[in-house]
């Protein structure tokens, strides 16, 4: 059976389902799948999987740390591996930016192929992936920015719960996560 290791960062969450979304769809196409908070779980060896998908939320521009000490101390194996890489990010919510695609294009190359290309790494997919906004839980500063665009968000994405707007395209991610399943 494939092996398949998801190591993800994340602040407010959506890293993490995106992650357990990730696994799923794996784990439908028979590859066996680890998921590991970077965060709360050292990883001591990457030798026995087929398959690595590393993945981060995005705050002011950049990765969490913790994912990306991952991938800077596995460079090297990382290269001879399959790799893939995975961000959730708010410039990926084209439609509430429906004028400025260069944002979401932008945001793409920069936290994503630059990432790659900064250690040097290949990966066999890249997926750039949408926000879950939770306005019971974010920080008062995240509201006070979110508050201008909740009305977009109401009207352009599912509020999954009274409060919660997904913005993420979840048959996307699940698309991308059996693509890579056929690719091991
Ligand atoms: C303090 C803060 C800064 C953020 N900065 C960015 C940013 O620079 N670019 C972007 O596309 N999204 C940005 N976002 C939106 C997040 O990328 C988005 O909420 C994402 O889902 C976070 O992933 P996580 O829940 O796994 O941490 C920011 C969010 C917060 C709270």
């Amino acid at each position: 059976m494939q092996k398949a290791l998801i190591v993800y960062g994340t602040k407010t969450g959506t890293a993490a389902v995106t992650a357990q979304e990730i696994a799923q769809a794996l784990q439908n196409k028979g590859v066996e799948t680890k998921v590991v908070d970077a965060k709360k779980e050292k990883i001591r060896s990457i030798t026995e999987y087929d398959l690595i998908i590393v993945g981060s939320g995005i705050q002011i521009g950049c990765w969490n740390s913790e994912p990306e000490n991952f991938i800077k101390k596995y460079k090297q194996e990382l290269a001879k591996k399959n790799l893939a890489l995975y961000v959730n990010c708010g410039s990926a919510a084209e439609k509430l930016n429906p004028d400025k695609p260069e944002i979401a294009a932008n945001a793409k190359t920069k936290y994503l192929d630059e990432k790659a290309a900064k250690y040097n790494l290949k990966p066999v997919a890249l997926g750039f992936f949408g926000a879950i906004y939770n306005f019971n839980t974010m920080s008062w500063i995240m509201r006070k920015g979110m508050e201008n665009e909740r009305s977009k968000l109401a009207a352009n994405y599912k509020e999954t719960a009274p409060g919660v707007y997904d913005t993420r395209d979840i048959d996307a991610i699940q698309k991308w996560a059996e693509e890579l399943g056929t690719k091991i």
